[in-house]
Formats: C-alpha cells, sequence, structure tokens
C-alpha cells in the first residue's frame, strides 16, 4: 500500500474511501483563481509562471478537499513548444496562427526531444508543487492525446464539426498518420519528463475523441494513446495511468491496453462502463458536470454511482470538466458527499 489513498485506489486496492477529484478543479469558479490569473495578465503567461501555476494547482486541495492536485497548465503548450504560435482570445479560447495544412507545415515543427525538452516551466511547476502537496495528497501530470491536439494543430482553434481534420482522415488520412505520430513522440518524451519531476500519475485527455466515428477510432486515436502507455509502462510500471475519451460509448466493447483507469465521461451510463469494463479497469467519474448547480441533484447523482460502483474499483469524478459559474460551495459539497457515501 502507498500512502496515497488515490494511488492505491489507481491500482484497484482497497481504500478506507472512495477518492474523488474534479477536471479542470484548478480554474475559473474559484475567487483564488481569478486573481492569481488576473495579476498573470495572459493566460500564457500563467503556464509560463512556475510560482503562479504551483499556486493555482493547490488552490482546489486547499479550498475544495480534493484527493488529489492536478497541475496547472494545459494541453497546447506542446504543440505551442513544437513551434506554432498560439494566443488565447477571451471568449473565444484557443487559436493557432498558423494551422498545419500540409506536409511542409508539419516539417517545419520541433520533434521529440527537441519540443519535449523546451517545456521546462512545466517541470518546474510539477517541482514546487512537489514541494508543497501533503504527503498523502497524489499530484495527476496530463496531455492531450495526439488526436485531440491534432485537431487544434488542424483546425486552428476549437471546432464544432471538425471538418478540416475529418477531410484529412478521409483523402489524406497518410498525412493525418504523419501528424499524430510527430506528436506521439514529443508526448512520450514529454510524460517521461512531468514523470522523473515528480507526478504521481497521468491523465491523458482525449477530450475530441467523439469526433470520430467508432469503426476508425482506434486507428486515429485509441492506439496512439496505447502507444504512449506502453512506452510509460515499460520504463515507470509503477505509475498509474488514466485515459479519458469523452464520448466514446460505441467504441467501449473494442476498449484494449496496459493502462489502470478509464475515465467515464457524463453521457455514459456507469453501469453500462462497470459491466463492459468494471473488470479490467478503475473506472473515474461521472456526474453530469451541471449537476453542481443544484446540491440535491449532486447527492442523488454521488449516491447512485456510488451504488452502481459499491465503493469498489472506482474514483469519483465529474464527466467532464467543471464551469466557471459553479458556486464553490457546491463543489465543495460535491466532494464532501463522495467522503461521506463511501466511507467504510
Ligand atoms: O484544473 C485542471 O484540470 C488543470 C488545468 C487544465 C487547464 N486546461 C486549464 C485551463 C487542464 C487539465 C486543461 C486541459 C485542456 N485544455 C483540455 C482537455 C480537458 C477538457 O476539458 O476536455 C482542452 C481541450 C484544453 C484546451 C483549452 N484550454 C480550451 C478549449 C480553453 C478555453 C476554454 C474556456 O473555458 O475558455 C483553454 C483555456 C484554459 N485552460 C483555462 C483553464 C483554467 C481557462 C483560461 C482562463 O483562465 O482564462
Amino acid at each position: 500500500m502507498s500512502n496515497k489513498i488515490f494511488i492505491d485506489a489507481c491500482l484497484g486496492k482497497e481504500t478506507p474511501y472512495t477518492p474523488v477529484w474534479m477536471m479542470r478543479q484548478a480554474g475559473r469558479y474559484l475567487p483564488q483563481y481569478q486573481k492569481v490569473r488576473q495579476s498573470a495578465g495572459d493566460f500564457l503567461n500563467l503556464c509560463h509562471d512556475p510560482k503562479k501555476a504551483c499556486e493555482v494547482s493547490l488552490q482546489p486541495v486547499d479550498i475544495v478537499g480534493v484527493d488529489a492536485c492536478i497541475m496547472f497548465s494545459d494541453i497546447l503548450v506542446v504543440p505551442n513548444e513544437m513551434g506554432m504560435e498560439l494566443s488565447f482570445i477571451k471568449g473565444e479560447g484557443p487559436k493557432f496562427s498558423a494551422p498545419i495544412a500540409f506536409e511542409s507545415d508539419l516539417d517545419k515543427l520541433l520533434g521529440g526531444d527537441e519540443a519535449a525538452s523546451k517545456i521546462t516551466y512545466v517541470y518546474e511547476t510539477i517541482r514546487l508543487i512537489k514541494e508543497q502537496l501533503a504527503e498523502d495528497k497524489a499530484l495527476i501530470g496530463f496531455t492531450g492525446s495526439p488526436w485531440t491536439l491534432a485537431t487544434y494543430m488542424i483546425e486552428g482553434q476549437g471546432s464544432k464539426t471538425y471538418n478540416i481534420c475529418k477531410k484529412m482522415m478521409y483523402t489524406n488520412p497518410q498525412l493525418l498518420h504523419k501528424i499524430l505520430t510527430k506528436i506521439t513522440e514529443v508526448v512520450k518524451l514529454y510524460m517521461e519528463k512531468q514523470i522523473q519531476s515528480g507526478i504521481d500519475v497521468v491523465q491523458i485527455f482525449d477530450s475530441w475523441a467523439a469526433a470520430i466515428e467508432p469503426s476508425k477510432y482506434d486507428e486515429f486515436s485509441w492506439k496512439y494513446m496505447i502507444e504512449i502507455v506502453d512506452y510509460l509502462k515499460e520504463k515507470y510500471p509503477h505509475i498509474p495511468v488514466i485515459l479519458f475519451p469523452k464520448g466514446v460509448v460505441g467504441f467501449l466493447d473494442k476498449v484494449y491496453g496496459n493502462f489502470d483507469v478509464f475515465g467515464v465521461d457524463w453521457s455514459t451510463p456507469m453501469a453500462m462502463a462497470k459491466e463492459k469494463l468494471g473488470d479490467r479497469y478503475v473506472l473515474q467519474g461521472n456526474m453530469e458536470p451541471c449537476r453542481l448547480y443544484s446540491k440535491e441533484a449532486t447527492t442523488e447523482s454521488v449516491e447512485a454511482l456510488n451504488i452502481i460502483m459499491e465503493g469498489k474499483r472506482h474514483i469519483f469524478n465529474l464527466g467532464h470538466g467543471i464551469l466557471p459559474d459553479v458556486p464553490v460551495d457546491h463543489a465543495k459539497h460535491f466532494i464532501s458527499e463522495c467522503h461521506r457515501v463511501s466511507a467504510k
């Protein structure tokens, strides 16, 4: 047993209660985050400032009482350090000024260790958090999946239809695979450096998994995530890996790989995920994030999830990120309800 309940839970061991954290827990719903965010000016400045990034990472641990700290950064620092100019425009989200359209655009970008060694501010943030985080809390490092990162690198921004990447998928799959392969090589080393800097567990966000039809999902996303898992597991078998592919009900029967925790999004019934995957993977999730607007709706969901999972092989979380206008008090209520209902 480790001294961290969260790590024991990731490895399927029995724990005195079911641990909980929230995706996007370090963020705008916290007034304390807003204050540090303002002092940083631009959002990327906050990512580039290890002291401030460390401070906002620790806020939800201290204020809301989660069992794990996720380091504060963004998935898009990877393409940014590969050489793509990135800006965050208020109200519009992230934007790359020169998206990848041709092979020559890709060839200009840094790959492998050249890119991964540029992300020094993330490694420094991890070292600072490690110095201050309580011994019994786990530190989660993360990355976007190659597919999710590729959607931003090809579309240049968030998308409703993903038509530019999907046009490439069906008309020039070789180029899409070349892009995914280059990202995968950077991400493997990026995650390795996060582990060497002190993270206890890895989560890979495949936020835009649902953009791919189920019969193409393995080829264009899952297999690249599993390549990263295999690389990390061979070198760091003690570090648990969580995969969060959002919106993949149609792929549940085909899930494979040597990872530890499957993140269940809110649109997938937990009972179905348990039936299909519960004996092979610990399940994380999956309260619908908007239930946080109501304390009653929150309690109802936490109790139902605990009955389904029977307090075993489970980590409580939301089924996607917490929204900026959720009252902090409701977030605290969610955490304390998870602890209350699952206490043994
Ligand atoms: O608390 C945590 O989870 C750690 C921090 C974190 C952020 N982004 C901070 C952030 C994490 C894990 C991410 C991951 C991320 N970033 C994902 C995958 C997770 C998911 O939600 O599916 C994605 C798709 C991104 C890309 C991204 N970054 C978008 C689309 C946006 C704009 C979204 C918005 O709500 O405006 C960001 C910006 C961002 N990343 C913010 C935060 C706190 C808000 C920026 C601000 O403070 O102004």
